[in-house]
């Protein structure tokens, strides 16, 4: 099956849209919002969990694989939501998170307890010596990836949140009941899935400190990965169905096998190795420009990599983990609209399936508090007190977050200028960013020249042109810092897209833009009237020939 003419559409319920009045995004919500999610011409919606959970962090801490949480609806809205988006040619993924549960879930309620059966369900370790965990590891939101359960007395492996304990996957029970878990909810109709953290479910044999880093590497993409991914789609039944793994510090060597159709594992892959062009050190909470060459270079090796040896990429810029593609490459303000568009044609134009995240269609920017109460992530929370503790002022720490947070893409949904952004009628459960007023579905929606306009264009033209879908990719401009430049070949057909990531005035190093129209290239579209001698800020200039 391939998916190299379908878009994706991401939806954090939470925050897209509330129905009934409770300031929380909800199933019905979608359900009322399909005819918008249909004019985009996206084929498939994503969405992020709405199964019970205590919503430590975002639903990604489950307490029941298939039920709903009331909070968000009935399991009578989720089947209205599968019938009502097919009626209209649209089909569910939904999101599967299975490298751990929710704290609360009966499982690990039941180790606690000192059931041995489901104890083997979950990573419970001695400890070192007095108060000391097993390993140095780090979770992934700060601190100890280790829990101390005091009547066990043992620690138990947490590689998020501590709500969050991580299952053991070298039970064949476990991988049971979670190939249940996904045929389950395929038999409700679903047509596909995204695999949350999906490469960190095969921890290491032996369990030690990792001298140089915090242990990601100990377990990202470990050494049965492979063989509970191909056992887990083979149980479940979904081969063949569209299936996207979330892929944490991972490589193109296991993301090819990840997506290869002969591996029967997923149809494609999330890495993020073009998100931390930003990262000082590799660092998140170290602020830094993005480094336009780093992210070339990455794109390059991802999308020549995987095309010449058969693997498939999802491309994307944002979701619900990441600050807003505009405030963070971009320029939300002087360039707002030129730099949506512009990252919007780069991802959109390359190989691979592309995903929008809600908002990123209207060029919504980071969410702009201005005091760590408006924050509501367990990552930001955590983060905001390392970073004062280890001596940053208030501002410091909260610029840092500000850029960083993951709430900046979990700002409600900005349908139009009313009050709360039309997303409620009562005050959500975050704040939006003042822009409301102007950046909004109603507002975009009239306006021919808006980005939302120039999204459901790139749409449309992926789906009608084979070259986007099937072309071969090449990059060029490979010396230049300021563009990333690249062409799209099938058979004597070619596309050329160039793009300028700065807020100024660039020079192309290899030619310049008339050449291409005297080698008889066409400027097919763009973000600007017209060509001109050099590029303009934020330009991105498609050439067809
Ligand atoms: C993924 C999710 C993120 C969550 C984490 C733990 O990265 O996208 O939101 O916090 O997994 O489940």
């Amino acid at each position: 099956m391939k998916f190299s003419d379908k878009v994706v559409y991401q939806i954090y319920p939470k925050s897209f849209y509330d129905s009934n009045g409770d300031g929380l995004g909800d199933i019905r919500g979608i359900i009322e919002k399909l005819d918008y999610i249909k004019s985009l011409g996206v084929d498939y919606i994503w969405t992020t969990p709405f199964y019970p959970s205590p919503l430590k962090d975002g639903g990604y801490d489950i307490s029941d694989y298939t039920a709903i949480d009331p909070r968000f609806g009935t399991m009578e809205d989720f089947n209205e939501l599968v019938k009502a988006a097919a009626e209209k040619g649209l089909k569910i993924m939904l999101d599967m998170v299975l490298c751990h549960t929710s704290y609360q879930h009966e499982w690990f309620q039941r180790a606690l307890a000192g059931e041995e059966n489901y104890q083997r369900y979950y990573i419970l370790r001695d400890g070192r010596g007095q108060g000391e965990p097993p390993t140095n590891w780090q979770c992934a939101f700060g601190g100890s990836a280790w829990e101390y359960v005091p009547r066990l007395e043992k620690w138990y492996l947490h590689l998020h949140d501590v709500s969050q304990p991580d299952l053991n996957w070298t039970n064949p029970k476990v991988r049971e009941e979670l190939a249940n878990v996904v045929k389950f909810w395929k038999e409700k109709g679903v047509a596909g899935f995204r695999f949350d953290v999906i490469n960190l479910i095969s921890k290491p044999e032996i369990f030690e400190d990792d001298t140089e880093g915090l242990g990601r590497k100990l377990f990202a993409d470990g050494i049965h990965v492979h063989e509970y991914l191909s056992e887990l789609v083979k149980n479940s039944g979904i081969d063949g169905m569209i299936t996207v793994g979330e892929m944490a510090s991972t490589d193109l060597k296991n993301c090819l096998l990840y997506t290869r159709p002969d591996s029967h594992e997923l149809s494609m892959s999330f890495s993020f190795h073009h998100l931390k062009i930003d990262y000082k050190n590799g660092d998140k909470w170290s602020l830094m420009d993005a480094d336009i060459s780093a992210l070339k270079k990455i794109f390059e090796e991802w999308q020549v990599g995987m095309t010449e040896n058969n693997g498939w990429n999802a491309v994307f810029w944002c979701n619900h983990d990441q600050p807003r593609a505009v405030s963070r490459f971009g320029d939300d303000k002087k360039y707002w609209k030129e730099s949506a568009k512009m990252l919007a044609a780069a991802i959109h134009l390359m190989r691979g399936t592309p995903y929008i995240y809600q908002g990123e269609e209207i060029g919504m920017t980071n969410a702009k508090f201005n005091s760590i109460e408006q924050y509501r992530d367990v990552e930001s929370l955590n983060y905001y007190k390392i970073l004062r503790e280890g001596g940053k002022s208030e501002t410091e720490a909260l610029k840092i977050i500000g850029e960083r947070s993951r709430d900046n893409g979990r700002t409600p949904m900005q349908w139009s200028a009313e009050k709360f952004a039309d997303f409620s009628t009562v005050e959500p459960w975050i704040s939006s960013p003042a822009n409301y007023k102007t950046v909004n579905v109603a507002a975009e929606e009239k306006d021919s020249d808006s980005i939302l306009n120039f999204y459901k264009m790139l749409v449309k033209f992926r789906k009608e042109n084979k070259i986007v879908q099937d072309g071969d990719i090449k990059f060029f401009e490979r010396e230049n810092n300021d563009v990333i430049a690249y062409r799209r070949t099938l058979g004597d057909e070619k596309l050329i897209v160039i793009c300028n990531y700065r807020g100024e005035n660039v020079n192309l190093t290899e030619g310049n833009l008339s050449e291409y129209v005297a080698d008889g290239y066409k400027k097919i579209f763009g973000n600007y009237e017209g060509l001109a001698d050099n590029l303009r800020p934020f330009e991105v200039v498609v050439f067809h020939k």
